[in-house]
């Protein structure tokens, strides 16, 4: 129970960094969740920085949620040795897919409600593909298959984000998925889903940005 907090706070301050704003205010003097779609996101550092800095926050936002994946099965495994025992003889790796579950959910809930930023922040699509790819690379690259082909046809970041998210629990059963996953899949997809509801407001009311567009109603 220790190991797993301490697991989720690491996660959740990993999360919790705030890419995108300090790149607009390091860059522009800004506020980025005064601009655009207010989110702290790599679209919307994009949207309102320009195509250099949303490519950093995308790889940085990406490399937090793979980096808290990384971190929870390390310290899971090595507090196994720690712990004196083998992983043969006790099979500590039965409970790891739920402590990297916890780990998963701490680092999307970081990244859109930081602790830097009154507990706001960006929408987890980044931080969430970051964390997927390190979980299972088949399901994240397939998820990333899916938002680049709704992108290519809608020019819609959030719908693609949307569409990829909801796909999860299918990928999670597809590729034979540990039952945790799965959950993560569901909860998360969930909530990352209820992160967009804005832009699915706007997506209904047809005024929802395409790629390249700057206004967001
Ligand atoms: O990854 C976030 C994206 O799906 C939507 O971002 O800024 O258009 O709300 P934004």
């Amino acid at each position: 129970i220790v190991l797993n907090g301490v697991i989720l706070i690491a996660a959740y301050f990993l999360g919790s960094f705030p890419t995108g704003f300090l790149l607009g205010k390091a860059l522009q003097g800004i506020d980025i969740r005064e601009h655009g779609s207010k989110s702290t996101g790599a679209t919307n550092v994009l949207r309102t920085l320009g195509k250099g800095p949303g490519a950093t926050v995308l790889i940085v936002d990406v490399l937090k949620g793979a980096a808290a994946i990384a971190v929870a099965q390390w310290a899971y495994t090595s507090s196994a040795g720690l712990l004196g025992y083998q992983p043969e003889t006790v099979n500590p790796g039965a409970w790891m897919p739920w402590t990297v579950v916890l780990a998963g959910l701490a680092v999307v809930l970081g990244h859109s409600k930081s602790i830097w930023l009154k507990f706001q922040g960006g929408k987890s699509v980044a931080t969430g593909l970051g964390l997927l790819l390190m979980l299972n690379w088949q399901v994240g690259l397939t998820m990333l298959g899916i938002f680049s082909l709704v992108l290519a046809l809608s020019r819609m970041v959030s719908l693609s984000s949307i569409s990829a998210v909801l796909a999860l629990p299918i990928l999670m059963v597809l590729f034979h998925q540990p039952i945790a996953y799965l959950c993560l899949g569901i909860v998360g997809g969930l909530y990352v889903v209820w992160r967009h509801w804005a832009n699915i407001e706007r997506i209904l009311a047809g005024t929802e940005p395409r790629l390249g567009q700057k206004s967001t109603a």
